[in-house]
């Protein structure tokens, strides 16, 4: 139940266990929470047992109810199933199935593995055979972990793009989708590849594929421990993670200068000449690793000079897109599991386009498919909605503008490092953002009951204001939407009306008019009613006739505002949410790993 608890970011609709006990398969399964399935264990306790399955659900096929969870057992009773993914020929398989007689027990396309599954090894195949045959059978994506109550020592799983990562326990042996569910127990992990099947039993595990032959799992150490995982204080795993953002960006920007201050981006493995040749950067991503990605184009194209587009992963490989060797795709991605930018990846490299990946995850599946990976070294990210994977995302791919710009020689080397070190100031200048939020915490419960809200922003404070806009949107369920302050006039503005809350973020004082235009565009909603917000570098009085509230930022310049910009924002959609009740870290219909496309 503790390694559940810990998976529930990815799904949390319905759980369900289920034992190897003597000589039966014992289960218990609730729609809802975990809690729900902790209550009914409590009041109708299983035996005890050395071999389980569990599961927590994000449904796709089939309501959130009881019958729809997982495990799903087979005909005969005699294996029990957990499926991550989806299986896209369910439907023929399934009325294969109900021909020769099985009678469903779901909607589920998971309880089609069972079933078939079930089949095999009730016609005498072992349960790693039957699964190899099975895995052969199925289209789309899957994770599958069975267990046989024949062979009640050993579980199988096998592997097509879902995750999967094996714990080494010593006399003990975990597999999950992320390590954070065994690493309270162990902290030695194996990294599986795609299409194996995986045996694994108290003291051994064996890796092989989908043809039986031999195969191997790359062995890691993972580098933080179970408190990591635990909220440690906090209400809530966002609020915990909003406030390590200090310490995640620094950890981000760790030892990437060598003995000369030149950049060294060890983990880049494609060499300088070949980045020479980039003559177009595509950045491909999800959510709010895709706001990131918006963050990061003006600047790569402002110290590259190298045109750079950012996309939708879902939408990416879908429309054709113009990918020759000379592109680089950059993925961002926190988990490193999603799959609309998984597919992304491989479509690209189909392409011969060579792909980094700017990831959190060690040992996911999108950096070990890209060519190359820039960890953020965020430490483990458990709230649904991403904060400091958004921000050290953002300062990853700042690192690899600059790096780009050192080696096509776009930037000088002083003018690199002067950003670095701006870059390396802003860990203590997110901390002072952090000390001081007694405002936009009483603002959030101020304005908690309004039905709408806009955020507006120019240039890189735009992506910031729709990033501030999907954190009210996802937490706190109101409708939010963030706009290019400049494009207001031109639809959006018939939206406001009296008292609406309209938050701006203004970019610092410079050379552009780009402070003096958002000014004017803060009139134009004020003149019409709006309350306006506005989030604005300290001691920047111009804009505070048309404030109804000031949020004061450190200085930072216009292109590394949005790591402090961010903050306050996080902090009003979390404090919103929290006061309207909501569950913070698992927000409805959500889930943190998406592994369907
Ligand atoms: C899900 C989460 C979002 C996240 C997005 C991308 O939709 O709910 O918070 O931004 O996936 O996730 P990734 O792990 O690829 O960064």
């Amino acid at each position: 139940m503790d390694a559940l608890r810990r998976m529930e970011y990815r799904g949390y609709d319905s759980a369900g266990i289920a034992l190897v006990s003597e000589d039966a398969l014992v289960s218990a399964k609730k729609a809802g929470k975990l809690a729900n399935l902790e209550a009914e264990l409590e009041a109708s306790p299983l035996p005890a047992s050395h071999l389980g399955i569990g599961h927590t659900r994000w449904a796709t096929h089939g309501a959130p109810t009881d019958t729809n969870a997982h495990p799903h057992l087979s005909a005969s009773g005699r294996v029990a199933l957990i499926h991550n993914g989806i299986i896209e020929n369910f439907a023929s398989l399934r009325a294969e199935l109900e021909t020769g007689g099985v009678r469903f027990r779901s909607e589920t396309d998971s309880e089609v593995a069972a079933q078939l599954v079930g089949r095999a090894v009730d016609e005498g195949l072992s349960l790693a055979d039957a699964m190899r045959a099975v895995a052969g059978r199925l289209e789309g994506t899957f994770t599958l972990v069975a267990i046989d109550v024949q062979t009640p020592d050993t579980l199988v799983a096998a592997r097509r793009n879902s995750p999967l990562v094996v714990g080494v326990g010593v006399g003990e042996m975990f597999v999950a989708s992320d390590v954070s569910a065994f690493i309270e127990h162990t902290r030695d992990a194996i990294e599986m590849g795609q299409d194996v099947i995986v045996e694994v039993a108290a003291d051994r595990y064996r890796v092989t594929d989908f043809d039986g032959g031999e195969a191997h799992g790359k062995p890691y150490h993972v580098d933080w421990d179970l408190s990591a995982a635990e909220k440690g204080g906090y209400d809530w795993f966002m609020r915990k993670e909003i406030y390590e953002q200090p310490r995640a960006v620094a950890e981000t920007l760790l030892g990437r200068f060598d003995a000369d201050r030149r950049l060294t981006l060890d983990e880049i493995r494609i060499s300088e000449s070949e980045l020479r040749t980039i003559d177009k950067i595509v950045i491909v991503a999800c959510g709010t690793a895709f706001y990131a990605g918006l963050v990061a184009k003006y600047a790569i194209e402002h110290w590259t000079r190298v045109p750079c587009e950012v996309e939708i992963a879902s939408e990416f490989r879908y429309r054709d897109p113009i990918i020759t060797p000379h592109t680089l795709v950059v993925t961002i991605s926190q988990s490193g599991e999603t799959a609309d930018t998984l597919m992304a990846v491989r479509h690209a490299r189909e392409q011969g386009a060579k792909v980094i990946a700017i990831c959190n995850t060690n040992g996911s599946t999108i950096p070990r498919e890209s060519d190359a990976v820039l960890y953020t070294h965020a430490g483990p990210e458990i709230g649904v909605a991403s904060t400091k994977g958004f921000l050290t995302q953002v300062a990853a791919c700042y690192l690899l503008g600059l790096y780009l710009a050192q080696v096509r020689g776009t930037k000088y080397g002083d003018e690199i490092a002067a950003v670095m070190a701006e870059l390396e100031s802003m860990p203590a200048k997110i901390q002072q953002v952090l000390d001081r939020t007694d405002e936009v915490v009483a603002l959030a419960r101020e304005l908690a009951d309004r039905p709408s809200f806009l955020f507006l922003g120019r240039h890189v404070g735009y992506p910031i204001a729709l990033e501030g806009a999907l954190k009210l949107k996802e937490i706190a369920y109101l409708h939010a939407e963030g706009f290019p302050a400049g494009e207001l006039k031109h639809g959006p503005i018939a939206l406001v009306d009296e008292g609406i809350p309209v938050f701006v973020v203004v970019p610092p004082r410079g050379r552009d008019q780009l402070h003096d235009k958002v000014i004017s565009n803060i009139q134009e909603v004020r003149a019409r009613g709006a309350y306006t917000v506005v989030l604005v570098e300290e001691g920047d009085d111009e804009v505070a006739p048309y404030a109804d509230v000031r949020i004061e930022l450190p200085h930072a310049s216009t292109l590394l505002q949005p790591l402090l910009a961010a903050v306050p924002l996080q902090i009003f959609a979390c404090e919103v949410a929290t006061v309207l009740g909501h569950d913070v870290d698992q927000p409805r219909n959500l889930a943190k790993s998406v592994t369907v496309e």
